[in-house]
């Protein structure tokens, strides 16, 4: 929700923000912002895309810039919306992430006093609180301007007679990079990682005085000690690597990236904190979400624990369960309804946990224990290796609380992800791109993975997909079959499949086309469906894993016939930080 950069260093900062900002374009890309300090101020901002207009911005020149990529929440998106915004004597500049609360009162007393505002945003409060506080030191304006504002924030402030950056963080993430004789600044480490691994991770409250070569942090009026950490990422992961898109390079990942999340130890003192547990709650968002209910199939299966999993944005409508376990699982670690529905349960006494794949994201200092997914920077907006990444982390705690031998199931796992990845998408995606609507079935863990299936074709190909309980389709949605609204049926030899079978053909009956994919060569299936996508020979936990991939492929390829702007997609961020 927005991707934030700064830079202040021996190079000049023009290209070096631009750079960053196409990396966090992700979180946002309706307009773009670059402003460069140096003896005044100097802002170019346009609505459209860093990544197609980013040039405009590189031919200004000096030492100190801040940058910012946006995702509109307050005013529509256009060159003037867009950041950085400026003071009435344009000597101050500003980029924000996240959403001021009480920007109409402020607005209305700054008017008052005489300040004319250009944007219809919230964030164009801060440089005009700056100017008023403003008596020769940014940063003691900075203090008295986080004083009155009300909301989340992480913002950079730059003055055209200072050489200096500050930052403010309240909610929202911010990244500060320690280089040699330079200094950086971001919403998360991808922007940085090139140029250094050595990061501070900003806690709530603080504000960062940044110079070339020097970073000084208060909080509560106080200078506090931030110690950096080294962070392994490397540049290369953060980069498309030959593949056409990130999202393709990030499914390719896969085989790797469950292998080393499943293979991680989990702490002992987590493990005793599960076992204790009579109840897990699970809060989670999309993709996640989807995870979290695989979870709960698995954990009620293999460990006979009750798992409760809800929607993190509903969960403040329920009551939270007192002394329970809560299970967050955020491969961003700054989903605002998810983090608000961990801080309310750790409020009725529960003991709390954090999956997440980012290293010093708000969910792993809100958090009692944190698991991390080891599956490195997603670029791509839609979730495809941190969800497979979450899955290998919970059922490694599945397999740490059971007595099954899951450890023994998944044994063969990477071959088989690596076989399944090799599965041609073509014939499928030709049927499915031009459909008005589809939907994806499945029975028990397979449900979610239909759910997920479902999401993952909607958001990038803009067809209407749902994921539906095979035995719900015909409480209402079979009115809507047709020969043009295809049916993914997921259809594995267990339990549960002659039922699939018996839903296959009531499908069929009322005249769409169904897509299956099932285990191995299997003539029964084969003959009923129109389409057939065999799983390769693995276990059947192996094949929640197996048939979540070849959904993923599915999509992808679906969108990239209908020529969507895959890694992308309309309308959405990958981070979503307001509720
Ligand atoms: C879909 C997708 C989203 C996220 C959701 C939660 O591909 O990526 O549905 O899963 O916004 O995000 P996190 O996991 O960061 O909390």
């Amino acid at each position: 929700m927005c991707g934030i950069v700064g830079y202040i260093g021996r190079r000049n900062a023009a290209p070096v923000v631009v750079e960053g900002l196409k990396r966090l374009e992700y979180r946002g890309y309706d307009s773009f912002g670059v402003a460069i300090a140096d003896n005044g101020i100097e802002v170019v901002k346009k609505q459209g895309r860093i990544s197609d207009l980013g040039k405009s911005a590189i031919s200004l020149s000096g030492p100190v810039g801040i940058g910012h990529t946006r995702w509109a929440t307050h005013g529509v998106p256009n060159d003037i919306n867009a950041h950085p915004h400026t003071d009435c004597e344009e000597n101050i500049a500003v980029v924000h992430n996240g959403i001021i609360e009480n920007y109409t009162e402020l607005k209305r007393m700054l008017e008052s006093e005489g300040h004319t505002f250009k944007s219809d945003t919230d964030t164009e409060v801060i440089p005009h609180l700056i100017e008023k506080y403003y008596a020769g030191n940014l940063l003691d304006a900075v203090f008295k301007t986080a004083d009155v504002l009300k909301g989340s924030y992480a913002f950079l402030a730059v003055c055209g007679d200072e050489r200096r950056i500050v930052a403010a963080k309240k909610s929202s993430p911010l990244v500060i990079g320690m280089g040699d004789g330079e200094m950086f600044a971001s919403s998360d480490m991808t922007p940085v990682i090139e140029y250094t691994q050595k990061m501070i991770f900003l806690e709530d409250g603080d504000f960062a005085d940044i110079s070339d070569s020097d970073i000084c942090i208060y909080n509560s009026g106080e200078k506090v000690v931030r110690m950096p950490e080294i962070v392994e990422w490397d540049f290369d992961s953060a980069k498309k690597g030959g593949f056409e898109h990130f999202m393709q390079k990030e499914i390719f990942e896969q085989p790797d990236v469950f292998y080393n999340s499943f293979a991680k130890k989990i702490d002992e003192d987590v493990i005793s904190a599960l076992k204790k547990a009579v109840l897990i709650t699970v809060v989670a968002c999309g993709t996640s979400y989807h995870a979290g209910i695989i979870f709960r199939y698995l954990m009620e299966k293999y460990c006979k624990i009750p798992v409760r999993v809800e929607i993190a944005s509903e969960f403040s409508n329920f009551t939270p369960c007192r002394d329970s376990v809560m299970i967050a699982v955020t491969q961003s670690g700054e989903t605002a309804d998810t983090l608000s529905a961990l801080k309310s349960s750790k409020s009725e006494n529960c003991t709390t946990f954090a999956i997440t794949n980012v290293l010093g994201s708000s969910v792993t200092r809100a958090a009692d224990h944190v698991l991390y997914t080891l599956a490195g920077p997603e670029i791509s907006v839609a979730a495809t290796k941190s969800f497979t990444a979450q899955v290998a982390v919970l059922l490694k705690i599945v397999s740490c609380l059971s007595e099954y031998d899951i450890e023994e199931e998944l044994s063969g796992i990477h071959a088989v992800l690596e076989e399944a990845l090799m599965f041609d998408a073509e014939p499928a995606a030709e049927l499915c791109k031009n459909s008005e609507s589809m939907f994806f079935v499945g029975r028990g863990v397979f449900y979610p993975v239909s759910l997920e299936g479902a999401l993952k074709m909607k958001e990038i190909t803009y067809i209407h997909a749902e994921g539906y309980a095979a035995g719900e389709l015909k409480h209402g949605p079979f009115s809507l079959l047709c020969e043009n609204t295809p049916v993914i049926a997921l259809c594995t030899k267990d339990e549960s499949y002659p039922v699939m079978m018996s839903n296959i053909k009531e499908i069929k009956a009322r005249g769409a086309p169904v897509i299956a994919i099932g285990t191995g060569d299997d003539i029964d299936l084969m003959e009923i469906c129109d389409l057939y996508i065999p799983l390769p020979d693995s276990s059947k936990i192996s094949e929640i894993i197996t048939a979540s991939v070849i959904l993923q492929v599915l999509a992808y390829k679906t969108a990239v016939l209908l020529g969507r702007d895959v890694d992308k997609p309309r309308n959405l961020a990958k981070s979503v930080t307001v509720i």
